[in-house]
This record gives C-alpha cells, sequence and structure tokens, in this order.
C-alpha cells in the first residue's frame, strides 16, 4: 500500500495514497481514508473536547481505519484513547500512526461488536461507512458517558430507500422536503430506542446533516426514571402530501389522524422517530469556544455549522421557501424578510442548517403562506 504523511489540526497521519480519480470512492483504498471528512473530524475533536472538559475521561473509536479520529482526540484532547479495526492492513496503519505520534493511544484490533460488548468507554464514536445499525446496540451498552455517531446510509434514513430504512432502523421515514431533518430523526430514534434496553437515557448535543452523511453527539447517562422521560419524546410526524400540513404526536402509542385536518386528504406517518430537541445551545457555544482557539482546516464552515445549529428551533420539520412559493406562484422574497414577517405576526422562525433555502417556525402553513402573499 503507497501511503503519504498528511496533517489535520494539529496531528500528522499516515494514509493511503488515493487515486486522483473524480467519484473514487475512498472505500475501494485498502484503508478506508476519507480527505472530504475532514470537516466532520474537526468538529470531533471540538465536541469531545467541550464534552469532557477537564475530565480525563476513556474514548474508543471501534471502526478506525487509519486511526485519525482517535489519535486527533488523543493528541488535541489529551483523552485516555483505543483505536480498534478488524482489518489486519488497518490495524498496521493505526499502530504506525500511535509511533509516528508518539501516543500514548492503544491499538486493537477485534470485532467491533465484541470489543463494545466485553468493555465499558465514557465516549464510543461509531464512524462506519454506511449504517451504524449493526453496531447500534453494542454502541448503546458500551457507552458510560457518550455517544458520538455517523451514518452515512442517508437514502434508507430520509425514506429514498424506504424498505432498507424500516429493516435497519425499525421505523418508517418519510421522503418529505424536510428529508435531511427525517433522517437525523429516525437514527436519534433508533439510538434512544436502543439505549432504552439499557435503563439509559440520551441528550442531543449537537446533530447535524453535511453533504452525504449525518453525525449525533449524544450526551449518555444511566437510570431508569431518566430513560422512562426519554422515551416520551419518541414519537410520529403525521404529513400530509397533498397541502403540506404536517404535526407530531409524542408516545410509541400515539393516537394519529386517519385524514388531513386541513385538507381531508389520506395523511401519512412517519416514525417512531425522535421529536426532542437536535442540540444543546450551551454545549453548541462550547463548542465554539473549542473551534475558535484551535488551528482547523476547515474553521470556518465549521462555525458556520454549529452557529446555525445553536440558532435553529426545536420543531420537528421545516418548509422549503421555494417549494411553497412555487405553489403560491410568487417569487421567493428574501429569506431574513420572511423571517422577520413571522416573527412580527407572533410566531417563531429561524434558519435551520439543514437546508440554506428553508426555515422553522411555529407558525401553522395557513399562516405562513398569508405572510408571504403580504
Ligand atoms: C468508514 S471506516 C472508519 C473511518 C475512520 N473512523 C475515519 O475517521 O477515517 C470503517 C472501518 O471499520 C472497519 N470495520 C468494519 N466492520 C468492522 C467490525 N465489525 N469490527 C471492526 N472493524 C470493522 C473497516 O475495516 C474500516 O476500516
Ligand atoms: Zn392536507
Amino acid at each position: 500500500m503507497q501511503t503519504e504523511i498528511i496533517q489535520e489540526g494539529s496531528t500528522k497521519i499516515v494514509v493511503p495514497v488515493l487515486e486522483k480519480r473524480a467519484n473514487y470512492p475512498p472505500s475501494s483504498a485498502p484503508v478506508f481514508y476519507n480527505p472530504r471528512m475532514e470537516l466532520s473530524r474537526d468538529l470531533g475533536v471540538a465536541c469531545v473536547a467541550a464534552f469532557a472538559g477537564k475530565r480525563k475521561l476513556s474514548y474508543v473509536d471501534v471502526l478506525g481505519a487509519t486511526g485519525i479520529r482517535g489519535i486527533r482526540i488523543a493528541n488535541e484532547v489529551g483523552l485516555e484513547v483505543a483505536i480498534n479495526d478488524w482489518s489486519q492492513q488497518a490495524h498496521e496503519l493505526i499502530v504506525k500512526n500511535v509511533e509516528l505520534n508518539r501516543s500514548s493511544a492503544k491499538a486493537l484490533r477485534k470485532n467491533a461488536n465484541v470489543l463494545l460488548s466485553e468493555s465499558y468507554f465514557d465516549i464510543v464514536d461509531l464512524d462506519p461507512f454506511g449504517s451504524p445499525a449493526p453496531f447500534l446496540d453494542a454502541a448503546c451498552r458500551s457507552a458510560n458517558k457518550m455517544l458520538c455517531i455517523t451514518a452515512t446510509d442517508t437514502a434508507p434514513l430520509c425514506g429514498a430507500h424506504r424498505a432498507s430504512g424500516i429493516r435497519k432502523y425499525g421505523a418508517i421515514p418519510l421522503k418529505t422536503e424536510y428529508h435531511p431533518e427525517m433522517g437525523v430523526r429516525i437514527l436519534l430514534g433508533a439510538i434512544a430506542r436502543n439505549l432504552a434496553r439499557y435503563d439509559k437515557s440520551m441528550s442531543p448535543l449537537l446533530s447535524y446533516a453535511m453533504e452525504h452523511h449525518f453525525r449525533a453527539y449524544l450526551a449518555v447517562e444511566k437510570g431508569a426514571a431518566k430513560s422512562n422521560e426519554m422515551m416520551k419524546q419518541v414519537g410520529f410526524i403525521c404529513h400530509c402530501f397533498y397541502c403540506g400540513f404536517r404535526s407530531w404526536k409524542y408516545g410509541l402509542a400515539a393516537h394519529v389522524p386517519e385524514t388531513c385536518p386541513s385538507c381531508a386528504e389520506h395523511i401519512s406517518l412517519a416514525g417512531p422517530l425522535w421529536l426532542g430537541k437536535l442540540h444543546d445551545k450551551e454545549f453548541c457555544k462550547l463548542v465554539l469556544g473549542e473551534l475558535g482557539s484551535r488551528k482547523l482546516g476547515t474553521l470556518e464552515r465549521a462555525t458556520k455549522l454549529v452557529r446555525l445549529c445553536a440558532e435553529e428551533l426545536d420543531i420537528p420539520t421545516y418548509y422549503d421557501l421555494h417549494k411553497i412559493c412555487k405553489e403560491l406562484k410568487i417569487a421567493p422574497p428574501p429569506m431574513n424578510n420572511v423571517i422577520e414577517a413571522l416573527r412580527r405576526d407572533g410566531f417563531k422562525s429561524s434558519r435551520t442548517h439543514f437546508s440554506g433555502v428553508s426555515f422553522k417556525t411555529d407558525a401553522p402553513l395557513e399562516n405562513v403562506k398569508e405572510a408571504l402573499c403580504r
């Protein structure tokens, strides 16, 4: 395997030399390495640092590949790190990277599910190629304080590959105009139900969709009472594909309407999914502080993303401005004007990190249309 040394953050890493062909999938290199995930890794460093504070927590990247995530956490945050991968070539590269960085990180070579089932870690990072579903149960069992989870199977989660979403996550996704948020909420709903098996609960700290992946940072706690409270935030979204009406119902045995309360047509159902918060505003502030105090290749984009997350409303869906304006046969007004108009009408409204042409609001669709046509 041909390798080269690259630098991310303040860490040097040996990685496989990738072919320069367009659309060359990083998964076809002998050891997985995707330079386009630098933002995800920069944010990983900032989020884990913000969460740990001065505590010396244990951290594992169970699907380590080159070991880049774990080595960066050891170097740039100073936690007690383990990096695991069952592939021999990956393991050898992890060992090389530990040596290159004179790191105290431990290199392991186990089946991820075996490792997670036989040991506990404060922070479990699950960064698979594709779906995290095969590892969710063991990760929920192992994590004492925090879960960091990536999903790149956005099509099943968003409803584009519905049957696969149902199989992997035990939930029904719908392909709506807010599909990335639907995907993140289906993923979080599955994690919440999995944690509940172990009398654990989660509070989302930062959960986002970016290009072709989702990523969630979740604070984890042990305790049946908190787990029960968490489960109350799992429920269903009712969506009308005829008029755009949507509502949500909390609970696994929620009573949902069969027809749309707005246009009386058939209403569709998505879930069970997570209806609670996606981010913790105080945590986002800490992450912004961590980003600002570090030399990171993606600083600007990462900061913009976390700011948008911190400012967006805690409402489970959003509206696509262009879609509504097309239906109303009007030119889309500037986004800020729409948000201001809704606020003047007494509603809450914000941009969303999920889409640059969309907004969140607690205003019913009728009021949104009225504000747009004024
Ligand atoms: C997407 S890569 C990880 C990327 C890495 N975390 C990063 O930031 O670059 C997934 C890795 O998981 C490893 N893997 C897949 N299934 C595994 C299993 N059941 N146990 C251990 N490793 C596994 C693969 O060998 C591959 O190296
Ligand atoms: Zn309707």
